[in-house]
């Protein structure tokens, strides 16, 4: 397809669908567009190792959306999913931000419409409304402070013990700060397809054959999972934790693109990733993979897909982030 023809195309197929030539060394190629056009690139730890590669920033929810809010950087590609790349955009809107793939969402996300949890939030007019970021720009316009899994409990914890909470979208994240807290809170009832995939009963499998493996999740996994789990934490919190620990083995039970930090930290440990419910390849995130290296190497080179937001909205849903932000620097998380 042409790039004329690609534009058009945008909307419809998520990202320019121009043939690249095969010959073209688009390693070079990105590390030259990123000079040229003084951009950034921000990934999420389960984008697909050649992305993390070339990105500037790996980061977890936490991370990405304070870089994103500080950098300088004339535009910032981010190499993760549409509301990661919306919160850059909410917090930084005078920067190009681009996605190399728009149709790439988040189960989650999805699972939090605005005009029933509008409805759901009003039948409980007297609770705070506290929302992880994995949702759309409008449920962050409704909410009165984001948090992501990496300071989850302290966004809580900030919030009086009198004052009653909704917590929203994900149920299994939810359920566990319950618990960690000690606090009740009213859920909503959404998760995220590739954390709630994983097999308890091929976990305890694996940790058979692998007794000395630590077992380690993330926080949006069922409850039954996070109870056999030696370690739960955020991307970058696993991550951290695989590198400090002493073990040589572990079960990670989070979408697999972390794999590659982990292993390219410790090359002496051994990382099995915990194996989903059916014989699919859930433990990807479908959603996360739609980029490719192609992708973000085309949308560098016509700045295409680009976040568009309305400027109400942007600001409404700023008010909650910008509160989520100074929570976690009063509480040390970032500087
Ligand atoms: P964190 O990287 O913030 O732990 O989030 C995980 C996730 O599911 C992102 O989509
Ligand atoms: Fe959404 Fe789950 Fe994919 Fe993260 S791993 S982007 S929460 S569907």
């Amino acid at each position: 397809m042409n790039i004329s023809a690609a534009k058009e195309k945008i909307q419809e197929k998520g990202f320019l669908d121009i043939e690249i030539d095969a010959h073209l060394d688009i390693f070079a190629e990105i590390e030259r567009l990123k000079k040229e056009k003084n951009a950034i690139i921000l990934a999420h730890y389960y984008q697909e190792p050649d992305i993390q590669d070339v990105a500037d920033y790996i980061g977890d929810s936490l991370g990405l959306a304070q870089k994103a809010r500080e950098t300088d950087a004339s535009i910032i590609v981010f190499a993760g999913v549409h509301f990661m790349a919306e919160t850059a955009k909410i917090l930084n809107p005078s920067k190009k931000v681009l996605l190399p793939d728009l149709k790439a969402g988040c189960s989650l996300a999805d699972s939090a419409p605005a005009g029933p949890f509008k409805a759901f939030r009003d039948k409980h007019p007297d609770h705070i409304v506290i929302s992880y970021i994995n949702c759309t720009a409008e449920i962050k316009a409704l909410s009165d402070i984001i948090c992501t899994s990496g300071n989850a409990e302290k966004i809580i914890e900030s919030v009086p013990k009198d004052q009653p909470i909704i917590f929203a979208p994900d149920k299994n994240l939810g359920a566990y700060l319950a618990k960690k807290t000690g606090r009740e809170m009213v859920l909503w009832n959404g998760a995220c397809m590739v954390h709630e995939i994983f097999s308890l009963e091929k976990i305890t499998k694996l940790k058979v054959r692998h007794p000395q493996a630590k077992i380690i999740a993330h926080p949006e996994c069922e409850e039954a999972v996070l109870a056999v789990a030696d370690y739960i934490g955020s991307t970058t919190q696993l991550l951290k934790y695989s590198q400090t620990d002493s073990s040589k083995e572990y079960i990670v039970a989070t979408e697999t693109g972390i794999l590659h930090q982990m292993q390219q930290a410790s090359p002496d440990k051994t990382f099995i990733p915990a194996p989903p419910n059916n014989n699919c390849a859930c433990n990807d995130c479908p959603h996360m993979k739609l980029n490719t290296l192609e992708k973000l190497y085309l949308c560098m080179m016509y700045e295409q897909p680009e976040i568009h937001m309305d400027e109400t909205l942007r600001l409404a849903a700023k008010k909650p982030m910008d509160r989520m932000l100074e929570i976690s620097k009063a509480a040390g998380l970032i500087g």
